[in-house]
C-alpha cells in the first residue's frame, strides 16, 4: 500500500493508503478526503480534481506532459501553480509512497 496525505486549504491533514495503479483522485474519493470533486469519473475532463503537488514532490511526481488533454484541461482550473496536477492524472506507484498533495480551497 501506498501512503498518500491530502492538505487540506487549511492545513488539516489526513493521510491514506492506496493500492499500486489507483490515481490519487480514487485515494481520496475511496477514503472520504473532502476537496476532491472529481466530477467527470476520472477521464480527465472536468478539472474537479485539481490538486498543488507538495514541492518535496514535483520532481518525482512530475509535470503534465505538453500538449496533454491534462496541460490542457488544467488552464480551467481555479487559482492554478507552478505544481498544479490533475489527481485523477498522477497514478500512484511505490516511488510515491509518502507523496503529499496540497488541496485547493474550491475546486471550480
Ligand atoms: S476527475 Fe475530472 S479531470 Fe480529474
Amino acid at each position: 500500500m501506498i501512503k498518500v496525505t491530502f492538505v487540506s486549504a487549511d492545513g488539516v491533514r489526513r493521510t491514506v493508503e492506496a493500492d499500486e495503479g489507483l490515481s490519487a483522485r480514487e485515494a481520496a474519493l475511496f477514503n472520504s478526503v473532502p476537496g476532491i470533486d472529481g466530477d467527470c469519473g476520472g477521464v480527465c475532463a472536468c478539472a474537479t480534481c485539481h490538486v498543488h503537488v507538495d514541492d518535496a514532490w514535483i520532481e518525482r511526481v512530475g509535470l503534465p506532459e505538453e500538449g496533454s488533454m491534462e496541460s490542457d484541461l488544467i488552464q480551467f482550473a481555479e487559482g492554478t501553480t507552478a505544481t498544479s496536477r490533475l489527481a485523477c492524472q498522477i497514478p500512484m506507484a511505490t516511488e510515491l509512497d509518502g507523496l503529499i498533495l496540497h488541496l485547493p480551497e474550491l475546486q471550480h
